[in-house]
């Protein structure tokens, strides 16, 4: 049973109550951790006010019959209303001795970071033994990314800091690459004498919801390419280290994504189609939701086809694409084998794993296993960042990135736009179809 100091900025907000407390709580139940919590938020709660919201928010997801073992749970939370620009307010996390094992949770904007960095080193916490766990987004290009961690690495240690990408952290996901390290068959096929393509899709039939502020400026490809589907594919292509370790795992990881083909100014309305769901059935449009800016541009949806700049995969195509408010929701990555085969990672709804081996197709499913949440914090309170974003990777994804964004910002590729409950424009479809290819 591991023991720690979890002090959480940002107690209150949509995130903390909807991944941090409950990953907090059932990693507590399954006796796993006893942390010692220390909630901040700007709200001007009392302590049994907080309580109240933990209990409204969170506790209605568990079993009634668990009552008990939630009030010892919370029992260990302690709430202290903090301004993150006031550094008085940090007063309340001084310790005189600081805890082995604290993990200080940035669950807030990025733009408090810097100033929450140096509040917290003031009363001693940026400590060796204190680690800072921070979410995306970590930046919005290249330059906004560095300015970011600028600011962070004046106080803190690349080893005290763990940038998370819930993504990596479930267990469908860390699959692709154990599987791959795992098995010699699949290892002897992973390259272009076999694969004919990949297609990675994150489909989603939410919609924005309550996050317009959020998302309006943010858009598909910062949101969820930039991240989670760019690790999907290093964890699927990277060249595969001698062991799973932490370092090795994380070199390889940049050293895939530093070999992506930088995509050609001229190629890029082919390449990459950006698309925003309009009006349809009972759907409103994006401009219409709340929060949006009635004239935006912003992408909902992208789909891209790259190439990776290594021997192993010259001249393989591969296809991404994600989106908002589609025809359903799903995670996949299909490998194409030559001849019409493929393997198919299910990593959710249902995780599984579907190979098609013509005449036959077999499946079978996988566990899900925890939480991703709750699988990262364990991991970070274990000082094991393998399955957190270095730096490096970070801004070589950015440097990829960089120039569609640019492009899109001087309006050189049409923003097109589908019927929401669809899957995407007529354009993305093409950038498959005109190859002799489809998507799922
Ligand atoms: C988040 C994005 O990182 O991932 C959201 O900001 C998205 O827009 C979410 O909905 C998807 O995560 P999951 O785990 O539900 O697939």
């Amino acid at each position: 049973m591991r023991e720690g100091h979890f002090i959480l900025l940002g107690a209150t907000g949509d995130l903390a109550l909807r991944k941090i407390f409950p990953a907090l709580y059932r990693a507590y139940r399954d006796q796993l951790l006893t942390p010692n919590i220390l909630a901040t938020g700007r709200s001007r709660f009392t302590q049994e006010e907080f309580l109240h919201v933990l209990d409204s928010k969170v506790k209605a997801k568990f079993a009634p019959k668990e009552q008990d073992l939630w009030e010892n749970f919370t029992q260990k939370v302690r709430y202290a209303s903090m301004d993150l620009n006031r550094a008085e307010d940090f007063r309340a996390l001084q310790t005189s001795t600081l805890h082995p094992n604290t993990l200080i949770y940035f669950s807030i904007a990025p733009e408090f970071f810097a100033l929450a960095c140096a509040h917290l080193a003031q009363v001693g916490l940026n400590a060796p033994s204190a680690k800072i766990v921070l979410e995306k987004p970590l930046g919005v290009d290249l330059h906004s990314a560095r300015a970011i961690h600028e600011s962070i690495a004046q106080y803190y240690q690349e080893s005290q800091i763990y940038r998370i990408d819930h993504y990596l952290g479930k267990q469908s996901v860390q699959n692709l690459l154990t599987w791959r390290a795992s098995n010699p068959l699949l290892q002897s096929l992973w390259n272009k004498n076999h694969i004919d393509h990949v297609q990675i899709s994150v489909c989603e039939t939410l919609g924005v919801e309550s996050r317009g502020g959020f998302y309006d400026p943010m858009g598909a490809l910062r949101d969820m390419l930039q991240n989670h589907m760019l690790q999907m594919l290093s964890l699927l292509t990277l060249p595969l280290p001698n062991k799973l370790e932490a370092p090795l795992i994380r070199q390889a990881k940049l050293t895939l994504l530093k070999s992506l083909k930088p995509l050609q100014p001229k190629n890029l309305a082919k390449q990459v189609i950006r698309a925003q769901y309009s009006a349809h059935r009972d759907f409103v449009g994006y401009r219409q939701e709340p929060h949006i800016n009635p004239q935006s541009q912003t992408e909902t949806f992208v789909a891209l086809k790259l190439e990776i700049d290594r021997p192993e995969w010259a001249g393989v195509p591969f296809y991404l694409r994600t989106g908002k408010r589609m025809g359903d929701s799903f995670v996949r990555a299909r490998v194409a084998f030559k001849g019409g085969n493929f393997l198919e990672f299910h990593v959710q709804p249902n995780p599984s794993l579907c190979f098609k081996l013509a005449p036959f197709t077999l499946s079978s499913a996988l566990e899900s296993g925890m939480d991703a949440y709750q699988r990262l914090i364990l991991d970070a309170f274990d000082s094991n960042q393998s399955a957190f974003n270095h730096q490096d990777e970070l801004e070589a994804a950015w440097v990829w990135l960089d120039p569609i964004l640019q492009a899109w910002q001087a309006n050189e590729t049409p923003l097109y736009f589908y019927p929401a409950g669809s899957f995407g424009p007529k354009e993305a479809f093409d950038l498959l179809e005109k190859e002799g290819r489809a998507w799922f």
